[in-house]
């Protein structure tokens, strides 16, 4: 049993996602599995395990943030887990993005020393698992998904002081900036298991806009449908 989740090994699936809002756990679960058990509800992080097409596969939130998100990933790959795929939200940092579009992110530089105390004086680049983006980019395809894979900026802060401050980051190519990617690569390289960040946009910093509750709730399903798909 693993301090945060309340599983044992054979309880988590190979392939995890990973959504930061553990009711957005519950509502994968809820549409998408069959025979769904709820593993985990201790701080409310909720975690289940069931079948989508017959594949078992698993959903655990992460909270906001590195140190929340890697906590689970730690127990979640001490548990087993091979195939961690987060599934979230994204700023837009590049002016044409439009909300409600998906970025599989292909690296995520961050601003974060989570991974320095690793490589003390370098600075190490966090990179998806090419078999799985491959695999995931090929699915969405198939499907007619529009999908952008690129580079992204895993964040400690949410709100910045300087409204400017995506730009140095978009002159570099850089397309959008979440809180958590920059960790998981990290951590699913250091124990040699597969990971991948599938987010939507919600918000741009560029222009402003937000996306209505109903706009989040329909790009987040079609970003499961994605995701499980890998299972
Ligand atoms: N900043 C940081 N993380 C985010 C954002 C944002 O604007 N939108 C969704 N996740």
């Amino acid at each position: 049993m693993s301090i945060h989740i309340s599983a044992n090994k054979g309880d988590i699936a190979e392939t995890v996602l990973l959504p930061g809002d553990p009711l957005r756990a519950k509502a994968i679960a809820d549409n998408f599995l069959t025979d769904a058990v709820c593993y985990n509800n201790v701080r409310g992080m909720l975690g289940y395990t069931g079948l989508y097409n017959g594949k078992r596969v698993s959903v655990q939130g992460t909270g906001m943030g590195m140190p929340s998100l890697a906590i689970y990933v730690n127990e979640l790959i001490q548990l087993g887990a091979k195939r961690l795929i987060r599934v979230g939200t994204c700023g837009a940092y590049n002016g044409d993005l439009n909300i409600g579009e998906i970025i599989i992110a292909l690296s995520a530089s961050t601003d974060s020393n989570i991974n320095d105390h690793y490589f003390p004086g370098a600075s190490y680049a966090p990179t998806a698992s090419f078999n799985l983006l491959h695999k995931t980019y090929e699915a969405a395809k198939s499907e007619g998904l529009n999908v952008l894979v690129g580079p992204i900026f895993s964040s400690d802060i949410f709100y910045q002081d300087d409204p400017k401050h995506y730009e140095k980051w978009a002159d570099f190519g850089i397309l959008a900036v979440e809180m958590e990617s920059a960790a998981l690569y990290a951590l699913a390289a250091k124990h040699n298991v597969e990971a991948l960040a599938i987010l939507t946009v919600s918000d741009s910093l560029v222009t402003g806009a937000i996306a209505s509750a109903e706009e989040r709730e329909k790009n987040f399903l079609k970003m499961a449908t994605l995701a499980l798909g890998q299972a």
